[in-house]
């Protein structure tokens, strides 16, 4: 994609980043020599002051010793950018707090729905593939890429529950929303596969339908052993397999052994 300075471009060549949430310099210390971006959840690095969340001052001290040396990206968890109502304005306020602090290159969202009429539904669904759920999402896309100034990024989350009637394939979809604002997207290796197994993606097609120009960022987990959860209807499904490889595209983050984001 072209076009203004918060729409995503080509880039020049794969970095490597990973995540780091505070509390140990010397950690960070570590990887900063062996990584070219640090990844920044801001609702991680957040503690409540009050009725309001704001984030460690500590933790931004820690990144600032680094900064000359590595680039920063952000990846929310927070933003319910999928909700019916409202999204999260809280999460907005810790982002803002993050851009005053911290340079960041680019930031991105899950594309889901954390949050309904107020409640915190636990995990993260995702958003329905209907016209109507498309203009929504655009709308509040639009509205992040005017108010920060540097790309927009949003990730695909895994479907725990089978697909409703959808308007739309789930790379279509996708592909509507680059296209009309410009963002760019997260590929997770680890979404995909738990998708494949649990509601029989074709991830295949899936790559071959989605503009991969638009693609930005690969999440990857490397897990130990396969984790398979059993739903209330008496199935079971995966929710933890491990790592495959994908092309790279700008950036690939490699997250050890951890929960998903
Ligand atoms: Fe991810």
């Amino acid at each position: 994609m072209v076009g203004a300075d918060n729409t995503v471009s080509s880039c020049a060549r794969p970095a490597l980043a990973t995540t780091y949430e505070g509390d140990d310099i010397a950690l960070l210390e570590r990887i900063v020599p062996l990584v070219d971006v640090i990844e920044i959840s801001p609702d991680a690095i957040a503690r409540t002051d009050g009725k309001r969340a704001r984030l460690r001052p500590e933790v931004l001290d820690e990144y600032a010793c680094v900064a000359s040396n590595v680039r920063f990206i952000a990846h929310g968890i927070g933003l319910s950018i999928g909700s019916f109502d409202h999204w999260d304005e809280g999460y907005l306020g810790l982002l803002d707090e993050l851009f005053a602090h911290v340079p960041l290159d680019w930031h991105s969202e899950h594309l889901a729905t954390t949050v309904v009429a107020g409640e915190s539904v636990g995990t993260m669904f995702p958003v329905p593939r209907s016209e109507e759920a498309l203009d929504l999402i655009c709308e509040r896309v639009r509205l992040i890429q005017e108010r920060y100034r540097v790309p927009f990024l949003l990730e695909h989350v895994i479907h725990l529950l089978p697909d409703a009637p959808a308007e739309f394939t789930p790379a279509a979809f996708l592909n509507a929303i680059t296209s009309r604002t410009g963002c760019g997207l997260i590929l997770d290796a680890y979404n995909l596969q738990c998708d494949a197994a649990n509601q029989r993606l074709d991830i295949g097609g899936f790559l071959d339908e989605l503009d991969l120009n638009c693609v930005r960022e690969i999440h990857r987990q490397r897990w130990r052993v396969r984790q398979w959860s059993r739903r209330s209807d008496g199935n079971e499904y995966q929710a933890g397999i491990p790592g495959v490889r994908l092309p790279p595209p700008c950036a690939a983050r490699s997250q050890p052994e951890s929960g998903h984001v």
